[in-house]
C-alpha cells in the first residue's frame, strides 16, 4: 500500500471514528457545526460615512419639466427653490453607482400584505414590502450603513441633520433640517417630533407600528423641544450612542402632527380607536416626509404613490429627488413578488423564500432575463419563540398557562430543541448549499457572530424523549402524545398551539415541519395560521404558546433594534412581555441577557461590545432563549433597467433592501424608460382628497 492510499484510508477511518464519537455524545451541547460555504455575490465597495450625503444650499434647483409647466407656472405650487429647505440633503455623486440620474418611470413592487390604514404612529400597517419605508423619514437613517467602513459605522443624519453631545454625555441636542415641508406644504418642525414622542410613544394607549416604547430609547430618557428646529434628549447613561439606531426606521419616524392631531383624543376629544382608525386605507394623499405619496388604492389590486413635490433631498446638480415619478404596490402574494420580479412584470424582490431559489436562479441565469439576481450573506433566519410569560401576558387559560410553565422549564426547552432535525427542516425548503444549522441567537452573517460562543444541542430524539420524561411528561394513555401529570388539567394530552403567518410559504412549511418532528417526540402541536396582520396582533398581545418568526434586523445587524434582543422593557421582547401595567417575570438567564444587552447599549468600546455579544450568544443558545430553525442567504432581484443600485446590497441588515438601495436616488436611463406610469404628469392631491391633483 503506498503512502498516499494509506493517508486516504486513515482519513476515512478518522472520519468514521469522529462521526461515531459525535453520535455517542449527541445529547451533549457542542459548538455549532461550521456552515457550508456560500459565497455572497457582488462585492461591497466600502466608503467613509461622510461620503454619502451632506446638507448644503446649491446655486440652483431643478425639477421635472412637467412640474414647472403644469403646476408652478399655473400658480398651483411654489417654485422648487421655495419648496426645498434652506439647506437640503445633497447626495454626493461619488457615492452614486451610476451618478446623477434622469427623471421618469415607475418602480413596480408586489407585496403579500394589505394596508390597514395610514396611521403608522398609532400602529397601523401599510402592508410592508417597503411601502411605509418609502413614505416615512426618520431622525436618523441606517440602511445605507452596509457600505460604511466598520470603524466609521454610526447612524446617518436624516431629519436630524446634525447633533451634539454635552460634555458629560447625558444630553444630546439634535438640529432638525430647517424649512423642510410635508408633502402638502405644511412645515416640518419640532412640533411633529414632540407629537410623535409625547402623544404616541409616551402615551400608554398608543403603540406605533414597529413597537416604539419609552424604553426603546433607554429607561428614564426624556425629550424636550428647545426651539422650532431643535430638540434635546436627556439620557441616564453617558454617551449612549447606540440610541441613535432607535431614531432610525421604524421607531422614530414622526407622522404629520397637523393631520394626526385632528383625530387624537388629547386634541380632538375622540377615542383611541377613532384615532388609530381615523385614516383608513381609502384615505388618500396622507402627508408624508418620504419621497412618494399614496394617491390611489384599489383593494386587493394596487396602491399607487406619486412623487412628493416637497421632497427635501437633491442630487449635486440640484435636481430635486426622487428621480422615479411613481411607485406601484401590487397587492398579491409574497411568492408572486419573486415570480413577477424574475419574469419582469414586477421590478423588485427580496428573494427570501428558499422554495423559490432554484427556479428563480435558473430563470435569472438566462442572458436575456429581465432582472438581475444577487445573493448576499446568510442573514435570513427563523426562530421558534416560546411564550415565557407566566404572569398574565395575553391572558392565558389553564392549558396555555400550563404550556408557559413548560416553556420556562430548561429541560423542556432542551428536549424541544434536541428534537428539531434542522438539516431536514432546511432541506425540505431547498436542497443545496443554502440552508445551514442554526441553533438560535444572532445571525452568522453579522460581524458580531462568534461560532465558538454558539451552543448547539445536536439532533437526538431519544435524548429528547428522556428529557421530557424527566420533566414529568409521559404518554399515559398510549396515544403517542405525552400527557400532563394527573393532577394537572385532568392528565390530558399536552397540546401546544403554534402561531404562524399564513402569508409566507416558508413560515408555513417550517411550522408544518416542526409539527411533524414534535409528533415524533410525543408532543401534540396544532397550527394556528393567521394572515400577517392578525399574526402580528396575536404576537404583540401575547396570544400564543409557540410562534414561528422570521428574524428581524436585531439578529441580522445586532446594532439595529438592539433592545429587542432581550426583554429590556415591558413591551420589547418578541416572546416575553408584561401584562398591562406590569413587569415581565424574567428567568435568571433572561436577566443576564437583559444585563448584557443594556451594557452593550451603554458602551462605545468596540472590543467590549464584541465581547458582550459573545456572552449574549452563549447565554441565549445555552439556555435556548429561542429555538433556532434555519438560516440561509437571501437575494436581491431587481429589473435591469434600474441604475444606481449598489452592488452587494444585502436584503436585510440594518433595514430591508427597499431602503438599502436608497430608492430616492434610483433612476432609469432615458433609453430604458418604460411606460408604466398610471398617473403621468400628476402630483398628489390635498390630504383626504381622492386621487392625485390635475
Ligand atoms: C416584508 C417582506 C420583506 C421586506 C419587508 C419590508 O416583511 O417579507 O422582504 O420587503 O416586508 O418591510
Amino acid at each position: 500500500m503506498n503512502s498516499h492510499r494509506l493517508t486516504k484510508m486513515a482519513s476515512l477511518l478518522l472520519v468514521g471514528i469522529s462521526s461515531f464519537a459525535l453520535q455517542a455524545a449527541a445529547s451533549e451541547p457542542t459548538v455549532v457545526p461550521e456552515q457550508p460555504p456560500f459565497p455572497a455575490q457582488g462585492k461591497i465597495t466600502f466608503v467613509p460615512r461622510d461620503s454619502i450625503a451632506e446638507f448644503k444650499a446649491l446655486p440652483e434647483y431643478k425639477e421635472p419639466t412637467w412640474v414647472t409647466e403644469k403646476y408652478v407656472k399655473a400658480g398651483k405650487l411654489p417654485p422648487v427653490a421655495e419648496r426645498l429647505p434652506k439647506e437640503p440633503m445633497v447626495f454626493q455623486t461619488g457615492n452614486m453607482p451610476d451618478g446623477v440620474g434622469v427623471y421618469g418611470d415607475t418602480l413596480r413592487h408586489v407585496i403579500g400584505g394589505r394596508p390597514e390604514g395610514w396611521n403608522y404612529s398609532a400602529g397601523q400597517s401599510q402592508g410592508w414590502g417597503g411601502i411605509d419605508i418609502g413614505m416615512s423619514e426618520c431622525l436618523t437613517r441606517t440602511a445605507p450603513l452596509f457600505q460604511v467602513e466598520a470603524k466609521d459605522v454610526e447612524p446617518l443624519p436624516n431629519l436630524a441633520k446634525s447633533w451634539d453631545w454635552s460634555a458629560d454625555g447625558h444630553k444630546l441636542t439634535m438640529h432638525l433640517v430647517e424649512g423642510a415641508k410635508w408633502s402638502d406644504g405644511d412645515p416640518f418642525d419640532a412640533e411633529d417630533v414632540m407629537f410623535y414622542w409625547e402623544d404616541n410613544v409616551l402615551d400608554p394607549s398608543v403603540t406605533p407600528l414597529n413597537g416604539a416604547t419609552p424604553e426603546t430609547f433607554g429607561e428614564g430618557t426624556t425629550l424636550k423641544q428647545i426651539d422650532t428646529y431643535t430638540v434635546e434628549w436627556t439620557f441616564k447613561e453617558a454617551f449612549p450612542r447606540q440610541h441613535l439606531y432607535a431614531m432610525a426606521y421604524g421607531t422614530f419616524c414622526p407622522g404629520p402632527s397637523h393631520i394626526l392631531k385632528t383625530k387624537h383624543p388629547k386634541y380632538a376629544g375622540t377615542t383611541y380607536d377613532q384615532y388609530k382608525n381615523g385614516f383608513p386605507a381609502e384615505y388618500m394623499n396622507i402627508p408624508v416626509m418620504g419621497a412618494w405619496v399614496p394617491v390611489a388604492y384599489r383593494p386587493d389590486d394596487i396602491i399607487v404613490l406619486r412623487r412628493n413635490p416637497y421632497y427635501w433631498k437633491v442630487d449635486e446638480a440640484g435636481n430635486q429627488l426622487p428621480y422615479l415619478n411613481e411607485l406601484h404596490y401590487k397587492l398579491s402574494t409574497w411568492a408572486d413578488r419573486d415570480v413577477q420580479a424574475v419574469a419582469g412584470s414586477g421590478d423588485f424582490s427580496n428573494l427570501e423564500q428558499p422554495e423559490n431559489f432554484v427556479e428563480s436562479l435558473k430563470r435569472a441565469a438566462d442572458e436575456a432575463a429581465p432582472a438581475r439576481l444577487a445573493f448576499g450573506p446568510r442573514l435570513i433566519g427563523y426562530n421558534m419563540h416560546m411564550n415565557f410569560s407566566a404572569n398574565g401576558w395575553g391572558e392565558p387559560d389553564e392549558r396555555a398557562q400550563a404550556v408557559r410553565e413548560l416553556n420556562r422549564n430548561e429541560d423542556f426547552r432542551k428536549a424541544v430543541t434536541m428534537a428539531v432535525d434542522r438539516k431536514k427542516l432546511g432541506e425540505a425548503l431547498v436542497k443545496g448549499p443554502f440552508t445551514a444549522i442554526y441553533p438560535g441567537g444572532i445571525s452568522s452573517g453579522t460581524s458580531f457572530y462568534d461560532r465558538q460562543s454558539t451552543i448547539y444541542y445536536p439532533y437526538d430524539l431519544d435524548g429528547a424523549k428522556a428529557l421530557l420524561e424527566k420533566v414529568g411528561l409521559k404518554d399515559t394513555d398510549g396515544n403517542g402524545f405525552v400527557n400532563f401529570p394527573s393532577d394537572k388539567l385532568g392528565g390530558r394530552d399536552v397540546e401546544i398551539v403554534l402561531l404562524v403567518g399564513s402569508d409566507t410559504g416558508t413560515d408555513r412549511n417550517l411550522a408544518e415541519g416542526i409539527i411533524g418532528q414534535m409528533e415524533k417526540l410525543g408532543l401534540r402541536v396544532v397550527l394556528n395560521a393567521m394572515d400577517g396582520k392578525q399574526r402580528d396582533a396575536a404576537n404583540y398581545s401575547g396570544r400564543f404558546d409557540w410562534m414561528v418568526h422570521r428574524n428581524q434586523a436585531e439578529f441580522a445587524s445586532v446594532v439595529q433594534n438592539t433592545p429587542q434582543l432581550a426583554a429590556t422593557g415591558p413591551r420589547t421582547s418578541w416572546h416575553h412581555r408584561a401584562p398591562e401595567g406590569g413587569v415581565p417575570d424574567l428567568m435568571p438567564f433572561e436577566k443576564e441577557l437583559v444585563d448584557i444587552v443594556n451594557k452593550f447599549i451603554a458602551t462605545n468600546d468596540n472590543a467590549e461590545r464584541a465581547e458582550l455579544m459573545k456572552q449574549y450568544q452563549k447565554v441565549a443558545t445555552t439556555n435556548v432563549d429561542t429555538v433556532g430553525l434555519t438560516e440561509y442567504p437571501g437575494a436581491l432581484i431587481i429589473n435591469k433597467r434600474f441604475s444606481n443600485i449598489p452592488t452587494g446590497a444585502p436584503i436585510l441588515m440594518f433595514n430591508w433592501a427597499e431602503d438599502t438601495i436608497i430608492r430616492e436616488r434610483v433612476f432609469v436611463a432615458a433609453d430604458k424608460q418604460a411606460d408604466f406610469e398610471l398617473f403621468a404628469e400628476q402630483l398628489p392631491g390635498k390630504p383626504g382628497e381622492s386621487g392625485p391633483s390635475n
